[in-house]
């Protein structure tokens, strides 16, 4: 019996992960779920997986959840002190990394320095801290299995084969809701256009990152710190029918491609499972029904977020902190309607403009300048008005 906790239990991934535990009740033991502020989702979630600890973002609700299981033997914590310490419950076999954004980083470093394997969905902390993750993973020897489904494919295609002999590595981006308006209509898209994506049910910040790209270009080095690559071995392919999630071509030309249904389930199970394969039904890859298969190249001006990416991507070092803290305040002030589609991309250029980039010597320097940009970011959208 595999015993794991889940770290935001009550999101897109949490749940879907919660669904492949719901099939494999003898091999998966659901021991620690935290949550941000959905209470009611949580109760559902404790009642029916019995878990040993909880926690959630705020100390007022840990107060009220206490108060209501206090017949039962059932910890509840709070903030972000709370979430480390369920990390570290004792016999935990495998932590499901998947809190949105910056805040999923310093569990995910706890479980990984106590030698906890790690299932990574929250790309945030590889691409703001991936050098210091791979360094404390080596050191306990916890692995880092990816949810991601491009990083689960790459994962699977590589399978152990040397890097040395890898030429280059694709992620498949489907493009997003976006992919074939007219160019001059982009700016003004709604919050609801924008988060209706073709493929995938994700949570809001990510399905905003899958219409500007942003996510492939936050996928992109998560995929370098993850897999040890250079940023040239790297590229990005639309493929709107999001049934090849990767391709790995070898250096003597030979290409394998990692192929499944959209479906989250698979990549989390597999995650779950590694480095077995559990047997389920339904969901079969009928390529004659799919009939077509289409790669594209990046349309760079319709997604300019890519490009900064790729620049964050190549200079490595803070940059890439100062990318995903500019997204991380822009999408949100996008999603509480302050700003337009199209600003999205002005906040992060901005920020990335202003700052000098340099290396990184210790987490406490990523965290600084994760804070500093988010000061940045926001004044500059203080002299912003939402432009119609
Ligand atoms: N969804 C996908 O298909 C997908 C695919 C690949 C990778 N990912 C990555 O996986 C991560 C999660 O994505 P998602 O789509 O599942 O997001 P989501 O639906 O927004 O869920 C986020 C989860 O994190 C919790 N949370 C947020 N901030 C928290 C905090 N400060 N403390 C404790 N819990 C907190 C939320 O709790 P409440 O809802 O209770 O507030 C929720 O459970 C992201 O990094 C995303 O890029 C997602």
């Amino acid at each position: 019996m595999k015993k794991i906790a889940i770290l935001g239990s009550t999101g897109s991934i949490g749940q879907n992960t919660l669904e492949v535990v719901r099939r494999f009740p003898d091999k998966l033991k659901v021991e620690v779920l935290v949550a941000g502020c959905n209470l009611n989702l949580l109760r559902q979630q404790i009642e029916e997986f019995h878990p040993r600890a909880v926690a959630v973002r705020a100390e007022e609700d840990a107060r009220q959840l206490r108060q209501e299981v206090k017949k039962t033997s059932l910890k509840v914590y709070a903030g972000e002190k709370g979430l480390e310490e369920v990390v570290c419950f004792p016999e935990i076999d495998l932590v499901v990394s998947a809190i949105t954004g910056v805040a999923g980083l310093k569990p995910t470093l706890k479980a990984l320095e106590l030698g906890v394997d790690v299932a990574l969905a929250n790309k945030e902390s590889m691409v703001v801290a991936g050098p210091f993750i791979k360094k404390i993973a080596a050191r306990t020897h916890a692995k880092i299995i990816p949810i991601d489904s491009e990083h689960s494919g790459i994962f699977q295609c590589l399978d152990g084969r040397p890097l040395k002999s890898v030429r280059k590595v694709y992620l498949t981006a489907s493009g997003g809701p976006f992919l074939r308006v007219p160019l001059e209509d982009l700016a003004n898209k709604s919050q609801s256009e924008a988060l209706a994506h073709p493929r995938w049910k994700m949570g809001k910040k990510v399905s905003i990152d899958s219409a500007t790209l942003m996510n492939k270009g936050l996928e992109l080095i998560e995929a370098r710190f993850l897999f040890d690559l250079r940023p040239e071995q790297l590229d990005v392919l639309i493929h709107p029918q999001s049934i090849v999630h990767a391709l790995v071509e070898f250096r003597d030309g030979s290409c394998l491609a990692q192929l499944s249904q959209t479906d989250m389930k698979i990549p989390i199970q597999y995650a779950l499972s590694y480095p077995e394969r559990w047997e389920t039904t339904g969901n079969s890859l009928d390529l004659s029904e799919v009939k077509n298969l289409e790669f594209l190249k990046v349309e760079e001006s319709r997604f300019p977020l890519l490009a900064l990416a790729r620049r964050a991507l190549e200079v490595g070092g803070s940059l890439p902190v100062v990318l995903n803290a500019a997204n991380e305040v822009a999408v949100e002030a996008f999603l509480e309607d302050n700003i337009n589609f199209r600003q999205i991309y002005e906040v992060v250029e901005y920020c990335l403009m202003q700052h000098s980039p340099r290396d990184i010597n210790s987490l406490d320097e990523v965290l600084d300048i994760d804070q500093e940009t988010r000061k940045l970011a926001r004044e500059f959208l203080k002299g912003k008005v939402k432009s119609k």
